[in-house]
């Protein structure tokens, strides 16, 4: 049903070993090998224009637009702190966005789909809210097919961060087949 040649980066928003957003997108990528890579964006400094214009983006970031501007769509899995969008996550994407001439190369109509898990009750919902006004700005696709909020982490992920629980497997891979469809149209 997918196409072989469709890719989404997938990139999760926590350094966190057993993160649970990481252990999401991991789940993600089991379900769609050939679709689904995972970008790392650990190591990515904190934005400084000074350093920016002192050296330019940062190898890693460069690599990182260029993966993002060769594929079909942009899977965010993103934690939820204090209501919005961790400043680890927001800070990677702010360096993807620069410098600002090339935003519409890397993520102009590009489809993104922003998806989340947390041990609380919510899933991720505000943070969900809160990109959307990023995603807007850069003038992607969002993907608005599905949704994908879930809660009460602690019994459906185990202590290294990996997805235990099936019900939540095929709410992903629901959500997932909407979004390759989406992102190949
Ligand atoms: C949180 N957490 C949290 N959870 C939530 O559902 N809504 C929130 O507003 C917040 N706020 C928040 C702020 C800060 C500073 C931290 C450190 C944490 C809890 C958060 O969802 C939890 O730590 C997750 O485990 C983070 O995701 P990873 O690292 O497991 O992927």
């Amino acid at each position: 049903m997918s196409n072989e040649s469709t890719t989404i980066v997938g990139i999760s928003g926590s350094l966190r070993a057993a993160s649970y957003n990481a252990g999401l997108l991991r789940a993600a990528a089991a379900l769609f090998p050939a679709q689904i890579r995972i970008a790392p964006i650990r190591g990515i400094p904190l934005y400084d224009a000074d350093l920016e214009e002192r050296d330019g983006v940062p190898a890693q970031v460069q690599a990182l637009k260029d993966q993002i501007a060769a594929a079909s769509g942009l899977l965010l899995v993103s934690p939820e702190y204090n209501n919005a969008i961790p400043g680890v996550m927001k800070n990677a994407v702010d360096w993807l966005t620069r410098p600002s001439e090339d935003i519409a190369r890397v993520f102009g109509d590009k489809p993104v789909a922003v998806i989340g898990v947390s041990p609380g009750g919510f899933g991720t919902i505000l943070a969900q809210n809160a990109w959307l006004s990023v995603l807007r700005t850069l003038r992607t696709r969002p993907y608005f097919g599905g949704r994908l909020m879930v809660s009460g982490a602690r019994k459906l992920f185990d202590e290294q961060g990996e997805l235990q629980d099936e019900e939540t497997r095929e709410r992903l891979r629901t959500f997932l087949e909407g979004f390759i469809a989406f992102a190949e149209g």
